[in-house]
């Protein structure tokens, strides 16, 4: 069934190819990001079917705004799922108030505020699917990622909450968790990135994880099992294993 998809952080990446392939399924998209120029070019081949939006979710006053905009012109999302993300390598020397706000207002905030303005009128309807995109950043501390990884650790305990709260209603509540993707995000590492995926392949894997009840969407399987598995570890092995892994 055709539905009407919010993707925020549609402009590149993984909200890019899944805006693509949610297009081609059929469904009615509104695509939002703070440059809409690739999401333009994309509307000359679906035209009605795309609504292009410039919103940086950092904005809370624009993004209030955004939303009624779309409550007042009946545009109430069926489904939406919040991609927008920044990182940037954050290390024992560089930690700063103000990188880590920078981190936490869009990876984390982004997600609250789109949250505050939307839910009440899905739980009015009746009806809705919110996907919050983490990562398993979120699982155990990483280094260089001391403001990326507690962005995304909120944003999964935000998202378990919620599901629990939400358990006996008709508003579906999931999680992504992908390993390393091939997108804009990523092309500053330059360690080895273990088990990367393409683009096309995390926007497919979250397409079907998205059809099923399933909690958590994660990819790729052996690595996200490896790192969930080392999660339950006591700290004196989980620690030792990641340091030994990734301070060569
Ligand atoms: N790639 C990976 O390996 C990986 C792994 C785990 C999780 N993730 C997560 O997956 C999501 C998508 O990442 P990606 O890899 O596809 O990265 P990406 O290509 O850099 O895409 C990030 C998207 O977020 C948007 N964005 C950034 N800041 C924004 C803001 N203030 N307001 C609104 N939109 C904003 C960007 O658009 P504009 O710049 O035009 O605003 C872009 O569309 C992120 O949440 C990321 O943390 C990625």
């Amino acid at each position: 069934m055709s539905e009407l998809i919010w993707i925020v952080g549609a402009s590149t990446g993984i909200g890019n190819e899944l805006t693509k392939q949610l297009l081609k399924e059929g469904h009615r998209i509104i695509a939002s990001a703070r440059h809409i120029e690739p999401l333009e070019e994309l509307r000359k081949d679906f035209s009605t079917h795309l609504i292009p939006l410039r919103l940086d979710v950092s904005d809370a006053e624009e993004v209030a705004k955004i939303c009624q905009q779309l409550i007042d012109q009946g545009d109430l999302p069926d489904r939406i799922i919040m991609c927008a993300g920044i990182y940037f390598p954050v290390t024992a020397t560089k930690v700063k108030e103000a990188s880590v706000a920078k981190v936490m207002d869009v990876n984390f905030m982004g997600c609250v505020r789109i949250t505050e303005h939307m839910l009440p009128h899905m739980q009015s309807r009746g009806t809705g699917h919110l996907v919050y995109v983490s990562s398993i950043a979120g699982y155990i501390g990483l280094p260089k990622a001391l403001a990326y990884g507690p962005s995304k650790a909120a944003l999964i305990n935000f998202a378990e909450g919620l599901r629990i709260e939400l358990a006996n209603t008709d508003i579906k509540v999931q999680l992504v968790n992908p390993g390393f993707v091939k997108t804009p995000l990523t092309e500053q590492n330059t360690f080895k990135m273990p088990f990367l995926m393409e683009v096309e392949d995390a926007a497919g894997r979250m397409r079907q994880g998205m059809n099923s009840s399933q909690f958590e969407i994660k990819f790729p399987k052996r690595f996200t099992y490896m790192l969930r598995m080392i999660q339950m570890l006591p700290y004196a092995l989980s620690l030792k294993l990641l340091s030994a892994r990734t301070n060569r």
